[in-house]
Protein backbone atom coordinates (compact mmCIF):
# COMPACT_ATOMS: atom_id res chain seq x y z
CA UNK A 1 0.00 0.00 0.00
CA UNK A 2 2.97 2.61 0.74
CA UNK A 3 4.55 1.59 -2.73
CA UNK A 4 1.12 2.65 -4.02
CA UNK A 5 0.89 5.84 -2.78
CA UNK A 6 4.78 7.09 -3.11
CA UNK A 7 3.66 6.68 -6.85
CA UNK A 8 0.57 8.69 -6.56
CA UNK A 9 1.02 12.02 -8.44
CA UNK A 10 -0.01 14.33 -4.86
CA UNK A 11 0.47 14.42 -1.56
CA UNK A 12 -1.51 11.47 1.02
CA UNK A 13 -1.25 11.72 4.56
CA UNK A 14 -3.31 10.93 7.62
CA UNK A 15 -3.45 13.49 10.91
CA UNK A 16 -5.22 11.74 13.88
CA UNK A 17 -7.86 13.31 16.18
CA UNK A 18 -5.17 15.11 18.13
CA UNK A 19 -3.22 16.33 14.77
CA UNK A 20 0.19 14.30 14.87
CA UNK A 21 0.64 13.07 11.51
CA UNK A 22 0.10 9.20 10.95
CA UNK A 23 0.87 8.87 7.34
CA UNK A 24 2.48 10.33 4.67
CA UNK A 25 3.17 9.05 1.29
CA UNK A 26 7.02 10.02 -0.40
CA UNK A 27 5.46 13.22 -2.56
CA UNK A 28 4.46 14.65 1.49
CA UNK A 29 7.72 14.11 2.78
CA UNK A 30 9.31 15.72 -0.01
CA UNK A 31 7.17 18.91 0.01
CA UNK A 32 8.31 19.18 3.55
CA UNK A 33 11.80 17.73 3.03
CA UNK A 34 11.64 15.43 5.86
CA UNK A 35 12.14 11.73 6.55
CA UNK A 36 9.29 9.15 7.33
CA UNK A 37 10.97 8.64 11.02
CA UNK A 38 10.70 12.87 11.69
CA UNK A 39 7.36 13.02 10.27
CA UNK A 40 5.98 10.32 12.41
CA UNK A 41 4.10 12.08 15.10
CA UNK A 42 4.82 15.39 14.50
CA UNK A 43 2.22 18.12 15.43
CA UNK A 44 0.39 19.67 12.54
CA UNK A 45 1.44 23.34 14.12
CA UNK A 46 4.91 22.26 14.33
CA UNK A 47 4.96 21.05 10.35
CA UNK A 48 2.67 23.65 9.09
CA UNK A 49 4.43 26.83 10.66
CA UNK A 50 1.55 28.47 13.08
CA UNK A 51 0.40 31.22 10.08
CA UNK A 52 0.19 28.50 8.11
CA UNK A 53 -1.42 26.74 10.50
CA UNK A 54 -4.39 29.27 11.92
CA UNK A 55 -5.09 29.55 8.02
CA UNK A 56 -6.09 26.14 7.71
CA UNK A 57 -7.65 25.75 11.31
CA UNK A 58 -11.27 26.33 10.39
CA UNK A 59 -10.82 23.41 7.52
CA UNK A 60 -9.37 21.65 10.17
CA UNK A 61 -12.49 21.86 12.65
CA UNK A 62 -14.90 20.93 9.92
CA UNK A 63 -13.08 18.09 8.96
CA UNK A 64 -13.05 16.91 12.44
CA UNK A 65 -16.67 17.76 12.85
CA UNK A 66 -16.97 15.21 9.98
CA UNK A 67 -17.26 17.13 6.89
CA UNK A 68 -15.36 16.86 3.87
CA UNK A 69 -12.92 19.96 3.18
CA UNK A 70 -11.69 20.92 -0.38
CA UNK A 71 -10.03 23.96 -0.84
CA UNK A 72 -7.03 26.10 -2.66
CA UNK A 73 -4.06 27.50 -1.02
CA UNK A 74 -0.35 28.48 -2.32
CA UNK A 75 1.93 27.08 -0.51
CA UNK A 76 5.81 27.39 -0.60
CA UNK A 77 7.76 24.22 -0.43
CA UNK A 78 10.95 24.04 1.53
CA UNK A 79 13.23 25.18 -1.07
CA UNK A 80 11.21 28.36 -1.35
CA UNK A 81 9.60 27.33 -4.87
CA UNK A 82 5.79 28.44 -4.50
CA UNK A 83 3.22 26.21 -5.78
CA UNK A 84 -0.71 26.21 -6.25
CA UNK A 85 -2.22 23.27 -4.42
CA UNK A 86 -5.52 21.83 -4.15
CA UNK A 87 -6.09 20.01 -0.96
CA UNK A 88 -8.80 18.10 0.26
CA UNK A 89 -9.66 17.17 3.72
CA UNK A 90 -11.30 13.47 4.03
CA UNK A 91 -12.64 12.13 7.72
CA UNK A 92 -11.90 8.89 8.78
CA UNK A 93 -15.30 8.24 10.38
CA UNK A 94 -15.73 5.10 12.40
CA UNK A 95 -19.51 4.61 13.73
CA UNK A 96 -20.34 8.23 15.00
CA UNK A 97 -16.98 9.21 15.84
CA UNK A 98 -14.14 11.05 13.54
CA UNK A 99 -10.75 9.67 14.32
CA UNK A 100 -8.69 11.45 11.90
CA UNK A 101 -8.67 12.66 8.53
CA UNK A 102 -6.69 11.87 5.19
CA UNK A 103 -5.02 14.57 2.95
CA UNK A 104 -4.82 14.84 -0.44
CA UNK A 105 -3.09 17.32 -1.45
CA UNK A 106 -2.73 18.08 -5.74
CA UNK A 107 -0.26 20.43 -7.29
CA UNK A 108 -2.72 22.48 -9.32
CA UNK A 109 0.11 24.88 -10.51
CA UNK A 110 0.42 23.75 -14.21
CA UNK A 111 -3.47 24.26 -14.37
CA UNK A 112 -3.82 27.43 -12.73
CA UNK A 113 -1.06 28.90 -15.39
CA UNK A 114 -3.28 26.88 -17.84
CA UNK A 115 -6.36 29.19 -16.78
CA UNK A 116 -4.39 32.29 -17.10
CA UNK A 117 -3.20 31.25 -20.14
CA UNK A 118 -6.44 30.89 -21.39
CA UNK A 119 -8.37 34.65 -20.50
CA UNK A 120 -5.20 36.13 -21.44
CA UNK A 121 -5.27 34.95 -24.86
CA UNK A 122 -8.66 35.22 -25.22
CA UNK A 123 -8.59 38.47 -24.08
CA UNK A 124 -5.79 39.38 -26.60
CA UNK A 125 -7.80 37.89 -29.45
CA UNK A 126 -10.90 39.95 -29.09
CA UNK A 127 -8.69 42.58 -28.71
CA UNK A 128 -6.49 41.88 -31.97
CA UNK A 129 -9.81 40.49 -33.94
CA UNK A 130 -11.99 43.82 -32.19
CA UNK A 131 -8.85 46.23 -33.57
CA UNK A 132 -8.95 44.51 -37.42
CA UNK A 133 -12.99 45.12 -37.64
CA UNK A 134 -12.27 48.55 -36.37
CA UNK A 135 -9.48 49.69 -38.40
CA UNK A 136 -9.70 47.34 -41.58
CA UNK A 137 -13.02 46.10 -42.16
CA UNK A 138 -15.16 49.35 -41.05
CA UNK A 139 -12.72 51.38 -43.04
CA UNK A 140 -13.00 49.75 -46.00
CA UNK A 141 -16.76 49.06 -45.49
CA UNK A 142 -17.07 53.05 -44.93
CA UNK A 143 -15.97 53.94 -48.02
CA UNK A 144 -17.76 51.22 -49.63
CA UNK A 145 -20.90 52.64 -48.13
CA UNK A 146 -19.90 56.24 -49.59
CA UNK A 147 -18.71 55.24 -52.78
CA UNK A 148 -22.40 53.85 -53.41
CA UNK A 149 -24.10 56.91 -52.25
CA UNK A 150 -21.71 59.03 -54.44
CA UNK A 151 -22.91 56.57 -57.45
CA UNK A 152 -27.00 56.81 -56.58
CA UNK A 153 -26.38 60.72 -56.80
CA UNK A 154 -23.81 60.56 -59.99
CA UNK A 155 -27.07 57.93 -61.41
CA UNK A 156 -29.79 60.16 -60.68
CA UNK A 157 -28.15 63.77 -61.64
CA UNK A 158 -28.04 62.25 -65.18
CA UNK A 159 -31.28 61.40 -65.11
CA UNK A 160 -32.04 57.57 -64.22
CA UNK A 161 -33.99 57.59 -61.53
CA UNK A 162 -34.42 53.98 -62.10
CA UNK A 163 -31.01 52.99 -61.93
CA UNK A 164 -30.68 55.07 -59.00
CA UNK A 165 -33.26 53.37 -57.14
CA UNK A 166 -30.87 49.99 -57.63
CA UNK A 167 -28.00 52.49 -56.13
CA UNK A 168 -29.86 53.60 -53.12
CA UNK A 169 -30.34 50.17 -51.31
CA UNK A 170 -26.50 49.58 -52.03
CA UNK A 171 -25.58 52.69 -49.96
CA UNK A 172 -28.31 51.86 -47.22
CA UNK A 173 -26.89 48.35 -46.80
CA UNK A 174 -23.21 49.12 -46.70
CA UNK A 175 -23.84 51.89 -43.97
CA UNK A 176 -25.97 49.23 -42.08
CA UNK A 177 -22.88 46.80 -42.21
CA UNK A 178 -20.19 49.51 -41.12
CA UNK A 179 -22.80 50.53 -37.87
CA UNK A 180 -22.85 46.60 -37.62
CA UNK A 181 -19.16 46.80 -37.74
CA UNK A 182 -18.52 48.99 -35.13
CA UNK A 183 -20.92 47.48 -32.97
CA UNK A 184 -19.17 44.44 -33.18
CA UNK A 185 -15.58 45.89 -32.51
CA UNK A 186 -16.82 48.05 -29.79
CA UNK A 187 -17.85 44.54 -28.09
CA UNK A 188 -14.56 43.02 -28.56
CA UNK A 189 -12.44 46.33 -27.84
CA UNK A 190 -12.31 47.41 -24.16
CA UNK A 191 -11.34 50.88 -25.43
CA UNK A 192 -14.30 52.42 -24.06
CA UNK A 193 -13.37 51.11 -20.73
CA UNK A 194 -9.43 52.45 -21.27
CA UNK A 195 -11.12 55.65 -22.30
CA UNK A 196 -14.08 56.39 -20.09
CA UNK A 197 -14.27 53.83 -17.63
CA UNK A 198 -16.45 50.75 -16.79
CA UNK A 199 -19.57 53.03 -15.88
CA UNK A 200 -19.54 54.44 -19.60
CA UNK A 201 -18.34 50.91 -21.44
CA UNK A 202 -21.41 49.27 -19.58
CA UNK A 203 -23.53 52.18 -20.30
CA UNK A 204 -22.86 51.32 -24.01
CA UNK A 205 -23.04 47.73 -23.67
CA UNK A 206 -26.70 48.13 -22.36
CA UNK A 207 -27.41 50.35 -25.30
CA UNK A 208 -26.06 47.78 -28.01
CA UNK A 209 -27.30 45.08 -26.32
CA UNK A 210 -31.03 46.67 -26.50
CA UNK A 211 -30.43 47.66 -30.41
CA UNK A 212 -29.22 43.98 -31.18
CA UNK A 213 -31.59 42.33 -29.69
CA UNK A 214 -34.58 44.44 -29.44
CA UNK A 215 -35.21 43.78 -25.83
CA UNK A 216 -34.83 46.14 -22.54
CA UNK A 217 -31.22 46.06 -21.43
CA UNK A 218 -30.51 48.94 -18.97
CA UNK A 219 -27.57 49.70 -16.67
CA UNK A 220 -27.69 50.94 -13.42
CA UNK A 221 -25.39 52.47 -10.98
CA UNK A 222 -26.42 53.05 -7.38
CA UNK A 223 -23.65 55.15 -6.57
CA UNK A 224 -21.24 57.01 -9.07
CA UNK A 225 -19.93 59.35 -6.86
CA UNK A 226 -18.19 56.93 -5.20
CA UNK A 227 -16.99 54.58 -8.48
CA UNK A 228 -13.31 54.49 -8.98
CA UNK A 229 -12.17 53.06 -11.91
CA UNK A 230 -9.24 50.56 -11.56
CA UNK A 231 -7.88 48.84 -14.83
CA UNK A 232 -8.07 45.19 -13.78
CA UNK A 233 -11.05 45.37 -12.09
CA UNK A 234 -13.30 47.29 -14.36
CA UNK A 235 -12.10 44.80 -17.54
CA UNK A 236 -12.81 41.98 -15.29
CA UNK A 237 -16.21 43.17 -14.61
CA UNK A 238 -17.07 44.22 -17.87
CA UNK A 239 -16.09 41.26 -19.50
CA UNK A 240 -18.04 39.61 -16.51
CA UNK A 241 -21.44 41.58 -17.66
CA UNK A 242 -21.10 40.51 -21.39
CA UNK A 243 -20.91 36.85 -20.61
CA UNK A 244 -23.58 37.30 -18.14
CA UNK A 245 -25.19 39.01 -20.98
CA UNK A 246 -25.13 37.22 -24.01
CA UNK A 247 -26.18 34.21 -21.45
CA UNK A 248 -29.46 35.85 -20.56
CA UNK A 249 -30.28 36.30 -24.56
CA UNK A 250 -29.09 33.15 -25.81
CA UNK A 251 -30.40 31.01 -22.85
CA UNK A 252 -32.47 32.35 -21.25
CA UNK A 253 -34.10 33.95 -24.24
CA UNK A 254 -35.14 37.24 -21.56
CA UNK A 255 -36.85 39.84 -22.55
CA UNK A 256 -35.18 42.44 -19.85
CA UNK A 257 -32.53 42.48 -18.65
CA UNK A 258 -30.66 45.00 -16.06
CA UNK A 259 -26.65 45.69 -15.09
CA UNK A 260 -26.78 46.91 -11.32
CA UNK A 261 -23.23 47.95 -10.25
CA UNK A 262 -23.17 49.18 -6.67
CA UNK A 263 -20.20 50.51 -4.88
CA UNK A 264 -19.38 51.62 -1.19
CA UNK A 265 -16.92 51.64 1.23
CA UNK A 266 -17.56 48.01 1.39
CA UNK A 267 -16.65 46.47 -1.71
CA UNK A 268 -18.69 46.74 -4.51
CA UNK A 269 -21.32 44.42 -6.35
CA UNK A 270 -21.77 44.03 -10.37
CA UNK A 271 -25.23 42.20 -10.99
CA UNK A 272 -26.86 41.13 -13.96
CA UNK A 273 -30.67 40.14 -13.75
CA UNK A 274 -32.84 38.68 -16.37
CA UNK A 275 -36.82 37.75 -16.85
CA UNK A 276 -35.55 34.54 -18.55
CA UNK A 277 -36.37 30.82 -18.09
CA UNK A 278 -33.71 30.38 -15.52
CA UNK A 279 -31.10 27.66 -15.74
CA UNK A 280 -33.69 24.74 -15.16
CA UNK A 281 -35.32 26.29 -18.09
CA UNK A 282 -32.36 26.54 -20.49
CA UNK A 283 -32.10 24.01 -22.66
CA UNK A 284 -28.59 21.89 -22.54
CA UNK A 285 -27.29 22.40 -18.95
CA UNK A 286 -24.10 20.37 -18.80
CA UNK A 287 -22.57 21.91 -21.13
CA UNK A 288 -18.91 22.36 -22.77
CA UNK A 289 -19.62 26.40 -22.33
CA UNK A 290 -16.72 28.39 -21.20
CA UNK A 291 -18.54 31.14 -20.43
CA UNK A 292 -19.26 30.57 -16.86
CA UNK A 293 -15.80 28.73 -15.95
CA UNK A 294 -14.20 31.36 -17.14
CA UNK A 295 -16.67 34.03 -14.83
CA UNK A 296 -14.93 32.18 -11.72
CA UNK A 297 -11.66 32.39 -12.70
CA UNK A 298 -11.64 36.19 -13.12
CA UNK A 299 -14.08 37.08 -9.54
CA UNK A 300 -11.40 34.52 -8.53
CA UNK A 301 -8.63 36.84 -9.34
CA UNK A 302 -10.16 40.05 -7.89
CA UNK A 303 -10.91 38.05 -4.93
CA UNK A 304 -14.68 38.14 -5.08
CA UNK A 305 -17.54 36.12 -5.22
CA UNK A 306 -20.20 34.67 -7.84
CA UNK A 307 -23.62 33.38 -7.30
CA UNK A 308 -26.15 32.63 -9.62
CA UNK A 309 -29.59 32.93 -7.76
CA UNK A 310 -32.79 32.02 -8.89
CA UNK A 311 -34.76 35.25 -8.58
CA UNK A 312 -38.57 34.97 -7.04
CA UNK A 313 -40.15 36.98 -10.05
CA UNK A 314 -38.51 34.19 -12.42
CA UNK A 315 -35.06 34.12 -14.23
CA UNK A 316 -31.34 34.53 -13.36
CA UNK A 317 -28.99 37.07 -11.41
CA UNK A 318 -25.59 36.66 -11.50
CA UNK A 319 -24.17 38.67 -8.69
CA UNK A 320 -20.31 39.26 -8.06
CA UNK A 321 -19.21 41.06 -4.86
CA UNK A 322 -15.63 42.05 -4.58
CA UNK A 323 -14.87 42.78 -0.87
N1 LIG B 1 -29.00 33.66 -17.71
C1 LIG B 1 -29.16 32.36 -17.97
N2 LIG B 1 -30.42 31.83 -18.10
C2 LIG B 1 -30.59 30.52 -18.36
N3 LIG B 1 -29.59 29.62 -18.48
C3 LIG B 1 -28.33 30.07 -18.38
C4 LIG B 1 -28.04 31.44 -18.10
N4 LIG B 1 -26.70 31.59 -18.03
C5 LIG B 1 -26.17 30.37 -18.26
N5 LIG B 1 -27.14 29.45 -18.47
C6 LIG B 1 -26.95 27.99 -18.66
O1 LIG B 1 -25.63 27.65 -18.28
C7 LIG B 1 -24.94 27.02 -19.33
C8 LIG B 1 -23.47 27.32 -19.27
O2 LIG B 1 -23.19 28.69 -19.63
P1 LIG B 1 -21.74 29.06 -20.20
O3 LIG B 1 -21.71 30.53 -20.41
O4 LIG B 1 -20.70 28.49 -19.30
O5 LIG B 1 -21.64 28.25 -21.57
P2 LIG B 1 -22.32 28.57 -22.99
O6 LIG B 1 -22.94 29.94 -22.95
O7 LIG B 1 -23.21 27.42 -23.30
O8 LIG B 1 -21.06 28.57 -23.97
P3 LIG B 1 -19.98 29.77 -24.17
O9 LIG B 1 -20.14 30.74 -23.04
O10 LIG B 1 -18.64 29.07 -24.12
O11 LIG B 1 -20.29 30.37 -25.48
C9 LIG B 1 -25.66 27.48 -20.59
O12 LIG B 1 -25.49 26.59 -21.67
C10 LIG B 1 -27.10 27.56 -20.11
O13 LIG B 1 -27.70 26.28 -20.14
MG1 LIG C 1 -21.88 31.64 -22.29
Amino acid sequence: MKTLTDFMPGMLGYWSRDLRSEFANREYLNWFGKSAEEMKGIRMQDLLGEALFAKNESYIHAALAGEIQKFERTLTKVNGETRETLAHYIPHIEGRQVLGFFVLILDITDRKHLEAAVVSVAEEFQRSLGQELHDNLGQQLAAIAYQASALEKMILSSGSADAAKFAAPIALQAQHTVMQCKQLAQGLLPFEIEANGLLAALQALAARVAISYQIVCEFVCASPDVWRDDATISLNLYRIAQEAVSNAVRHGRAQKLTILLASDSAGMRLSIFDDGCGFEGAAGCATSGMGIKIMHYRVKELGGTLAFLVRAEGGTEVRVDIR
